[in-house]
């Protein structure tokens, strides 16, 4: 996306742009050393699973359909012992041929939303309901949310985030098991697996409607006092 839209859109929503990360980010846990991806000994696995396998699973897996019409999984990327967890859709065409989530134009609003909030993407978890992408960026259907429903639940049992942020309806109708529309989910906190989420707008979205900029700005201030909350 270029810069001056970018800037753009994050003024519709209200947000500073260049809001010092120092003030949320003291309160994440300063662990630049545990990004999937990197080679670090991996810290406070369960007993019963861990990262390489759960990531080897994810990459061979043939469960459904769409490791036919798949270029790579997606497993998802970031803290493996982030507070805050993000879940996506699925991945996107860019997602697909990089192999990394929210990588397109919506990954660079996504991005830059949560540095307005102090976070950057290595503070936090980012994965997607669907580990592969849906021909045409078509919707889930019910057998591949199904086939990769183990994995997100392995994920968040791994990473024992303090926050789930669902982005997008799709995201949280399927992790909160729920045909409300986003707009009645918004501004509440829900549960998955006794972790809290908070529902936001998906950036697809809010780069196609200006209109609700505002309100995902609110979403994710609304996610930050939840998680604050929590914290004590
Ligand atoms: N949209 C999503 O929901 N996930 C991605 O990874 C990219 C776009």
């Amino acid at each position: 996306m270029d810069n001056a839209l970018r800037l753009q859109y994050l003024e519709a929503m209200g947000i500073d742009v260049w809001v010092p990360r120092a003030s949320t980010q003291n309160e994440q846990q300063e662990s630049s050393d545990s990004v999937i991806d990197n080679d670090e000994p991996e810290t406070q696995e369960s007993a019963t699973d861990n990262w390489d396998s759960l990531q080897a699973e994810v990459a061979h897996c043939t469960k459904c359909a769409l490791c036919a019409t798949r270029t790579q999984t997606v497993f998802g990327s970031g803290n493996k012992q982030a507070d805050w967890m993000l879940v996506g859709e699925a991945p996107g065409q860019h997602e697909d041929e990089q192999g990394l989530p929210f990588v397109g134009n919506a990954g660079l609003l996504l991005t830059e939303m949560l540095r307005a909030i102090g976070l950057a993407r290595e503070d936090v978890f980012i994965t997607n309901i669907l580990k592969c992408r849906p021909p045409n960026n078509r919707d889930p259907h019910a057998d591949e949310v199904e086939s990769c429903n183990d994995y997100l639940q392995r994920q968040q049992a791994l990473i024992k985030p303090k926050i789930i942020l669902a982005v997008g309806r799709i995201a949280a109708q399927t992790l909160l098991q729920t045909d409300e529309p986003l707009g009645r989910l918004r501004g509440k906190v829900h549960a998955f697996n006794n972790t809290p989420v908070v529902v936001v707008y998906h950036p697809a979205y809010l780069l196609r409607s200006l209109p609700e900029k505002r309100k995902a700005w609110q979403d994710l201030m609304y996610a930050v006092q939840t998680i604050k909350k929590n914290k004590g």
